[in-house]
């Protein structure tokens, strides 16, 4: 089963993902770790991917592409993953429904979470992650039982140098641009269903759970 989690910045894609693969068993491919990954990476796609992240805009498609289609060419994701932020421009979605095509595969269901943008910026501002299992928290929403620590691992928690106010807002004006209109694409294809993510997590979850269950 390929799915699609498609929502805007802070929609609570991250969330979801690990909590909904931890049910079902599926694989979590998020682009977003993969690329805060090769951000640190002192060399050209490093710095390349950095000067985009950095400023909240999308890396370019080609790249981005790249990235993903070699991640699911693994054969953790050859029954299957859930995708969480990507595809984010309809380019790569047609290059996801071509490489799965090929394999006889195809994208079995997207999910769009929906959360009103004053409720994104709240959740963006006051996000924090843990630096070693990538857990999410937030200051008032999720707060850690010890302060800057990750209950479930122990590691430092941190916050995201695009989640300041400006980058944020940025982020939010680049998915109605560039990402929005994938909920048409898919709509054309009746995979999508919308979910409420302003409902406490595990009522999000239970919700997309249900709309996998009844595939
Ligand atoms: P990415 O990491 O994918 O960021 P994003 O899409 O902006 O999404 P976020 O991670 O900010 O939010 P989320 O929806 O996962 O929310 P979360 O669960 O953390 O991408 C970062 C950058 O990488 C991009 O800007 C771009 O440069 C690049 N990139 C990535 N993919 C790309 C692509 N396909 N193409 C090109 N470039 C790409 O939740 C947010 C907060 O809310 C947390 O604090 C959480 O605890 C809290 N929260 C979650 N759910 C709830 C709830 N139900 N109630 C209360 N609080 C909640």
């Amino acid at each position: 089963m390929y799915i699609v989690l498609l929502g805007a910045p802070g929609a609570g894609k991250g969330t979801q993902a690990m909590e909904v693969s931890q049910k079902l068993g599926l694989v979590h491919v998020a682009s977003g770790d993969l690329f805060r990954e090769v951000r640190e990476s002192d060399n050209d796609l490093g710095r390349l991917v950095k000067s985009y992240y950095d400023k909240g805009e999308l890396v370019p498609d080609d790249v981005t592409i790249q990235m993903i289609l070699s991640r699911l060419a693994k054969p953790d994701c050859e029954k299957g993953c859930l995708l969480d932020g990507f595809p984010r421009t309809l380019q790569q979605a047609e290059a996801l429904d071509e490489a799965l095509r090929k394999q006889n595969k195809r994208v079995d269901r997207v999910i769009s979470i929906q959360v009103s943008e004053a409720e994104l910026l709240r959740r963006l501002s006051g996000r924090w992650l843990c630096r070693k299992c990538g857990a999410p928290y937030h200051s008032v929403y999720a707060p850690p039982k010890k302060a800057g620590t990750c209950d479930a691992c122990g590691g430092e928690l941190y916050q995201r140098p695009d989640d300041t106010e400006a980058t944020a807002k940025n982020r939010l004006e680049v998915y109605n641009r560039q990402t929005a209109p994938l909920i048409t694409y898919y709509t054309g294809q009746r995979k999508l269903t919308d979910v409420d993510g302003e409902k406490a997590v595990e009522a999000v979850s239970r919700a997309v759970v249900a709309v996998l269950k009844d595939r």
